[in-house]
C-alpha cells in the first residue's frame, strides 16, 4: 500500500457526514482533521468519524501542514473563498458542486491551483459511479447509435425554510445550481457544449429559481436535450438517452444510479452494481489515484469541463434573470 493521504474536511454539514462515512471505504486515506465554525461541532464530528484533530475555524485547518487534501462542503457561495484559502496554503482540494457560482471564479481557482501546483477537482461524484461509467461507455462504444435526444430531470419536494440554503439566495439557493447542475452536466458529458440554449424558470419569493427548464440544441449533431430541476414536486428523477439504434434509461435517482437499462436493437440489457456506502467512494478513489500519480487534475473530469459547465450555467442564469 502507498502513502496514506491525510484529509481535512471543511464545513461538517449533511453532505460532509456521508462523505466522511464513505472515506472509510477507501484505502490510502486517513481522515485527519475537521473544521467547523464551532469547535464543539467539529469535535462531535471528529469523534463520530475518528478524525484526529478538530478545529474551530477553517483557517486553522488550511494552515495545518499535516493536511494533504481538503474536502470543502460549505454552502455554494463560500466554495470559492474556502477553495482559495486551501489552495493558497498549498493544499489539494476536492470542492463540492458548484465549485463556484460563476465561471470567472472557476477560472481564478484553476489559475491558483496551477500556480501552487496542487490538485483541484469539483466533486461531481456522478461521473465516477460505476453505473454512470457504464452508461458513458455504452454511448462511447456507439451501442445505441448516434445520440439524438437526452432527457434528464432532478427534482424533489423541498422543505420551505429560508434559513436553510435551498431557498436562501445569500447561500446560493435555487434549483439550478443545487440539482439542475446534474442534468446540465449529464447532457454536456454525453454531447458536449450545445449550440443553442433556451432556459426559463419560476423564481420564488426569495429570488431564487424553484423550477427551472433548459433546452439544449446541438444543431450540427442533430441532438436535443430537455433538462429540468425543481424543488416543488414529489416526482422521480430520471434520465433517458435515445439514439438511432437504441436507448438507455436511468431510473430515480439517476444521478446516483446503481442500475441501468439499455435497449439495443430491440434487446433489453440490465446492468446492476452492488455499491457499498453512499457512492462518494468512487470520486475519492479517483482523487487518490491522481494524487498517487502526481496528477494535478483528473483526466476523467478535468478542470476545463468544470469551466465549460459553469460557463453554461452562467448563460442559463442570465436567461432566467438570476444573479447572486
Ligand atoms: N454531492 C452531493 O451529493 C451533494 C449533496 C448535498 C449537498 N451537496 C453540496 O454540498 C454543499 C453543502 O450542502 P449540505 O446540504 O451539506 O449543507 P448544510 O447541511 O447546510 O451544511 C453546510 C455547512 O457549511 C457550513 N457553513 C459555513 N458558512 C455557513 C453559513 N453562512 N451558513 C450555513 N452554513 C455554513 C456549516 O458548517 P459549520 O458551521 O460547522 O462550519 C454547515 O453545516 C452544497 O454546496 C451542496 O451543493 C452535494
Amino acid at each position: 500500500m502507498g502513502k496514506k493521504w491525510n484529509w481535512g474536511i471543511i464545513a461538517p454539514g449533511k453532505i460532509a457526514e456521508k462523505f466522511a462515512s464513505d472515506l472509510k471505504l477507501v484505502d490510502e486515506v486517513n481522515l485527519y482533521a475537521v473544521a467547523s465554525r464551532s469547535l464543539e461541532k467539529a469535535q462531535a464530528f471528529a469523534n463520530k468519524f475518528d478524525a484526529e484533530i478538530a478545529y474551530g475555524s477553517y483557517e486553522e485547518l488550511a494552515k495545518d501542514t499535516n493536511v494533504d487534501i481538503v474536502y470543502i462542503a460549505s454552502p455554494h457561495t463560500f466554495h470559492y473563498e474556502h477553495s482559495l484559502l486551501c489552495l493558497r496554503n498549498g493544499k489539494h482540494v476536492l470542492c463540492e458542486k458548484p465549485m463556484a457560482i460563476s465561471s470567472s471564479k472557476i477560472k481564478k481557482l484553476m489559475e491558483v491551483a496551477l500556480e501552487k501546483k496542487v490538485f483541484l477537482m469539483e466533486a461531481l461524484w456522478t461521473k465516477f459511479i460505476p453505473s454512470f461509467r457504464k452508461c458513458y461507455e455504452l454511448v462511447q462504444e456507439g451501442q445505441i447509435g448516434e445520440i439524438k435526444y437526452i432527457q434528464s430531470n432532478f427534482c424533489f419536494m423541498a422543505e420551505y425554510d429560508t434559513n436553510k440554503r435551498l431557498f436562501n439566495k445569500e447561500l446560493g439557493g435555487g434549483s439550478l445550481l443545487d440539482i439542475g447542475i446534474y442534468p446540465v452536466f449529464f447532457a454536456m458529458e454525453l454531447a458536449g457544449k450545445p449550440d443553442d440554449i433556451l432556459a426559463s424558470a419560476v423564481i420564488g419569493k426569495t429570488g431564487v429559481d424553484e423550477n427551472c427548464n433548459v433546452v439544449f440544441t446541438y444543431k450540427k449533431k442533430g441532438i436535443s436535450a430537455s433538462l429540468s430541476s425543481s424543488f416543488l414536486v414529489n416526482a422521480p428523477s430520471e434520465a433517458l438517452i435515445a439514439g438511432t439504434k437504441g436507448h438507455i434509461r436511468m431510473y430515480s435517482k439517476w444521478h446516483e444510479p446503481t442500475s441501468l437499462e439499455a435497449v439495443i436493437d430491440g434487446q433489453i440489457h440490465h446492468y446492476a452494481f452492488d455499491e457499498p456506502g453512499f457512492g462518494y467512494q468512487y470520486e475519492i478513489e479517483e482523487v487518490i489515484k491522481c494524487l498517487n500519480r502526481g496528477d494535478l487534475q483528473s483526466a476523467e473530469f478535468p478542470l476545463f469541463k468544470s469551466l465549460r459547465l459553469h460557463e453554461t450555467l452562467d448563460y442559463i442564469r442570465q436567461q432566467i434573470g438570476l444573479e447572486y
